[in-house]
């Protein structure tokens, strides 16, 4: 688990109306990681010593989004995709603030090469930040995600599972299937794995071909055939009469909340 609270720099941010435990350290600046407490501006993500700061800050920040075009919105849920190249302090702010629920090492700095797709949930306050994926703009081992974060007051409801069958959306809108950067965190792996049985599930419910193979699925799904995914899809293809019933039952009796609906991303791949 996290590591002890007295080894936690900081051991807890202040993030809109949220105060939230952090999981793990976060290399911010010395005077401010030193303390106890970290104020942040929920909407530029800036970082302050005090709520007094923080407090001055609203009142001249005005910010209510994520400075980038929004690509995608259905009722109060947006993404919005955001150019380390271009909003490079609020990307390097949004990955300090990832690092405090992320164990292993990830960029900090070096935003430029990559792209943020950053998960909103509005009201009339503002785009709340609930998470994001950062992807390479031009990636030679067709990684789709590089690192992926919802924070903790939004985790459980289908979040994650929304960004990464988003990541796949743009994965086949580009025609290249994709695949998350590894090493994957547990909890990264608990969500692919979930995502991945679900998709391939769902899949041979549609489809019903006998003749499915993992490379016509790999096409559907954007979904990039590694050894993982290739060793899962084998298993659940073997039992499939079961295991999509049992699914699909399941899915009946609790159908998701939140769901990617394509024909809202307005989106070109960039070439
Ligand atoms: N325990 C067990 N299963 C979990 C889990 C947990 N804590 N978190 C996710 N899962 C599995 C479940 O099967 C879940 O479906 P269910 O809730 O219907 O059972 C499925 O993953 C998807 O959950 P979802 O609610 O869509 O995910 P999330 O919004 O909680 O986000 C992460 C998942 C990984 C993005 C989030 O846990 C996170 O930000 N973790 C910290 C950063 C990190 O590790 N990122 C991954 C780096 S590779
Ligand atoms: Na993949």
């Amino acid at each position: 688990g996290p590591p002890d609270p007295q080894m936690r720099c900081p051991s807890v941010i202040e993030f809109g109306k949220y105060e939230i435990q952090t999981w793990y350290s976060s290399p911010y600046p010395q005077e401010y990681s030193r303390l106890p407490k970290l104020y942040l501006c929920e909407f530029c993500l800036r970082y302050m010593k005090s709520r007094s700061i923080l407090y001055q800050h609203m009142r001249k920040c005005n910010w209510f989004h994520p400075p980038a075009n929004e690509i995608y919105r259905k009722d109060d849920v947006s993404v919005f995709e955001v150019d380390g190249n271009v909003s490079t302090i609020y990307c390097q702010n949004l990955c300090l603030l990832a690092k405090l629920f992320l164990d292993h090492k990830t960029l900090y700095y070096d935003v430029e090469p990559f792209l943020f797709y950053v998960l909103t949930q509005n009201d009339s306050k503002g785009c709340h930040l609930v998470g994001y994926f950062s992807k390479e703009k031009h990636c030679q081992q067709k990684y789709n995600v590089s690192c992926i974060m919802i924070l903790p007051q939004y985790q459980r409801k289908g979040y994650g599972r929304f960004l990464i069958d988003f990541s796949y959306l743009l994965s086949k809108r580009e025609g290249q299937p994709g695949s998350p950067e590894k090493p994957l965190s547990d909890l990264g792996r608990l969500s692919y794995m979930a995502y991945w049985r679900s998709v391939v599930l769902e899949c041979l419910h549609e489809i019903r071909d006998r003749q499915l193979t993992i490379r016509k699925l790999s096409k559907i799904t954007g979904i990039l055939r590694w050894l993982i995914f290739i060793d899962y899809t084998w298993v659940i293809i073997l039992r499939r009469e079961k295991l999509v019933a049992s699914h699909m039952a399941r899915l009946k009796a609790k159908p998701r909340l939140l769901e990617v609906d394509p024909d809202c991303l307005r989106w070109t791949p960039v070439i």
